[in-house]
C-alpha cells in the first residue's frame, strides 16, 4: 500500500489524496451577508450534520492553499454569524459550480449563478429558491484548525428552522431521496448522483446486538461462495434462527429440486445450497436464505 505521512507530502497532493478518499461529501450551499447586507452563495463539501438536538450542521471555508488567502464566506460569518445552508440537487450542479468561482467581496453569487433570492425567517441571508431544502442557522463558534494555506475553519452552525420543499416529500411526510436528487463531490472534478440506480437499502441492526459474523456456523462462515456482504446480511439478525423462527417461510420446493439433482453428493449439494441463498440475499430474501442454508 502507498503510506502518505502528511508531515512529508506536498499539501495540494495530500489535498487530492483527502478529496478523493473521504467522499462522496454532501454540498452545503451555503448563503451569508456581510456586514453591509452584500449577498454571498457558495458551496462548500467538506460539509456535514452532526446531531439533532440542537441540529447541528459544520462546514468549512478553508484557507486557500495557493496563496492563504480567507474565502469571502468565512469573512461575512465574522461579520454576521449566520448563514442559510441550501441542499444541491442535481438541476442545480452546474450553476453551483459558477458560484464557486473566485469572485471579489460584495459580489452576489445569486446573480452570477441565476439563482432566486427567498427571505429567509429567522435570519438575514437568503434562501436559494430553486433548492428543495433550506436550513436558516446561526453561527454558534468557528474553529480554525491552522494558520497556514488549507487550514480548516469549522464553522459550527445550529439549524433555527428547516424549510422542506413538498415535492420532495413521499406519501409518510420523509424525504424522498429519488425525488430529492442531491449531488455529492468526489476527488478531482467528479461528483456522484443520489438517486436511481446508486441508492439501495441497507436494513439497520436492530435494538439488540446483531450476531455477528463470528457467531455464523462455519460451513456458512467459510463458504467459498458467500461473500463478505452475504455473510453481513445473514449475520445481522439477533440470534441463529430456529426452526421455530422459520416456519412460515417455504423454500421446500426448491431445496427439493437442489436434493434431486445433488443429493448424491454432499459436497456439491451444499454448494448449490450456497448459489441458490446467495441468489436470494441478492434479492434481500434473507429468511429464506437463512431457511435454505440451515435445511441444506
Ligand atoms: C462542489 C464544491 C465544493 C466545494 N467545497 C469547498 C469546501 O468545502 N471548502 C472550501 O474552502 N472551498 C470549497 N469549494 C470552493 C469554494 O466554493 C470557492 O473557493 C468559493 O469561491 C468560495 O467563495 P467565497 O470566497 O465567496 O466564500 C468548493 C467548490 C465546489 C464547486
Amino acid at each position: 500500500m502507498l503510506i502518505v505521512d502528511p508531515a512529508e507530502v506536498p499539501v495540494p497532493r495530500m489535498h487530492g489524496y483527502l478529496l478523493s478518499a473521504v467522499a462522496p461529501r454532501p454540498i452545503a450551499f451555503a448563503s451569508t451577508v456581510d456586514a453591509a447586507g452584500n449577498a454571498n452563495l457558495s458551496p462548500f463539501s467538506f460539509f456535514n450534520a452532526f446531531g439533532s438536538r440542537p441540529v447541528t450542521l459544520v462546514f468549512s471555508p478553508a484557507r486557500r492553499v495557493r496563496d492563504n488567502t480567507v474565502k469571502n464566506t468565512l469573512d461575512n460569518v465574522r461579520e454576521v454569524p449566520e448563514v442559510v445552508i441550501n441542499v444541491v440537487t442535481y438541476d442545480m450542479v452546474q450553476q453551483a459550480n459558477v458560484a464557486s468561482s473566485e469572485y471579489p467581496k460584495g459580489i452576489d453569487e445569486f446573480v452570477k449563478a441565476g439563482f432566486s433570492k427567498l427571505p429567509s425567517l429567522r435570519v438575514r441571508p437568503w434562501r436559494v429558491a430553486e433548492s428543495p431544502v433550506h436550513m436558516e442557522c446561526k453561527v454558534v463558534e468557528i474553529k480554525s484548525m491552522g494558520e497556514q494555506g488549507g487550514g480548516a475553519n469549522l464553522v459550527i452552525c445550529e439549524v433555527l428552522l428547516m424549510h422542506i420543499a413538498d415535492r420532495v416529500l413521499d406519501a409518510q411526510g420523509r424525504i424522498d431521496p429519488h425525488k430529492l436528487d442531491l449531488v455529492a463531490r468526489m476527488g478531482q472534478d467528479f461528483y456522484c448522483r443520489a438517486s436511481g440506480a446508486a441508492l439501495f437499502r441497507v436494513p439497520k441492526p436492530t435494538d439488540q446486538p446483531a450476531l455477528g459474523l463470528d457467531g455464523l456456523p462455519e460451513a456458512i462462515r467459510n463458504s467459498v461462495v458467500l461473500s463478505g456482504n452475504d455473510l453481513g446480511l445473514l449475520a445481522n439478525v439477533e440470534r441463529l434462527p430456529t426452526a421455530e423462527d422459520l416456519q412460515d417461510v417455504t423454500v421446500e420446493p426448491l431445496l427439493d429440486e437442489l436434493r434431486r439433482r445433488f443429493g448424491n453428493d454432499a459436497e456439491s449439494f451444499q454448494y448449490q445450497c450456497h448459489l441458490a441463498a446467495k441468489r436470494l440475499l441478492a434479492e434481500s430474501r434473507v429468511r429464506e436464505a437463512w431457511k435454505l442454508l440451515l435445511s441444506g
